[in-house]
């Protein structure tokens, strides 16, 4: 298989701490079992909250739903309360964790946290969705600055040989959640994938492009906007919030991504 044939798009759910039931976070992933083993195209993650993660039954995740988490602590050590450690993400089979969402930062994350949380879970082979993203756009493009700037504080002490390991989700907050106005288009997303790339590459003197995968995050709800965004914006995959919560939101998105893929109308960087 060539190398475009093999690609596919990740679809990473954050579940963030809407499902105030147990139950429902499992019957969400039993629901996308019965379906989703036919869309082989697309890596689909769940991100549920840690008081769920144990509630799925050994071997639920395996091929192409995968487990994930919405955090974990900066470091290992077994005297922290109320923190949770990469160790114990790797003992429930986690594959994948969000760090330095933006619903973090607000509350006081740092760029140096996150660069310490990355490495903890570097060392445990869990792969880390970086979260980036402005707050708002000015004309003077300042924001393109802030944004290189957090990508390169995020990623201070991680290694060249791991830096590609690491997914990176652009998030605009302008984009996020009930009250956004819209999602990014395309071309918008795809302008901050060619920045993320360019950064990493100036930062580690790569002489090829990168290859960290790209998601976007922010009000992804409906096949068509999905569409313009990975044609257009040529990324990896989607970090997907409210549509995320429910298989009757979430898998036709899960379906389109396999049906684009499979179609191959465009190339992914
Ligand atoms: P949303 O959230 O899809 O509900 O806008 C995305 C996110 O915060 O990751």
């Amino acid at each position: 298989m060539t190398e475009q044939e093999n690609k596919k798009l990740y679809m990473v759910g954050n579940l963030k701490m809407a499902l105030g039931r147990g139950e429902d976070a499992v019957s969400l992933v039993s629901d996308l079992k019965k379906s989703i083993l036919k869309y082989k195209k697309v890596e689909t993650v769940v991100c549920p909250s840690f008081v769920h993660i144990g509630m799925y039954k050994k071997n639920t995740f395996k091929n192409n739903l995968q487990l994930g988490a919405q955090n974990v602590s900066w470091n290992e050590k077994d005297s922290l309360t109320g923190e949770v450690s990469a160790a114990q993400l790797q003992d429930f089979d986690v594959k994948y964790c969000i760090v330095g969402h933006s619903e973090r930062r607000k509350y006081g994350e740092t760029d140096f946290v996150i660069s310490q949380k990355i490495q903890t879970l570097l060392k445990r082979n869990i792969t880390p969705i970086l979260c980036v993203g402005e707050e708002t756009r000015d004309e003077k493009g300042m924001y393109l600055k802030n944004l290189e700037g957090q990508i390169k504080n995020s990623l201070q002490g991680i290694l060249k040989k791991n830096v590609q390991n690491i997914m990176v989700a652009y998030e605009p907050l302008w984009a996020i959640g009930k009250d956004a106005k819209r999602s990014a288009n395309g071309k918008e997303i795809e302008e901050i994938a060619i920045l993320i790339k360019r950064t990493i590459s100036d930062m580690y003197g790569f002489t090829k492009i990168p290859e960290n995968k790209i998601l976007y995050g922010g009000s992804v709800s409906n096949k068509k906007d999905l569409q313009e965004m990975v044609v257009d914006g040529k990324i990896d995959g989607f970090l997907i919030g409210r549509a995320s919560l429910f298989s009757k939101t979430f898998l036709p998105l899960i379906e389109e991504a396999n049906r684009l893929m499979t179609e191959k109308k465009y190339e992914i960087n």
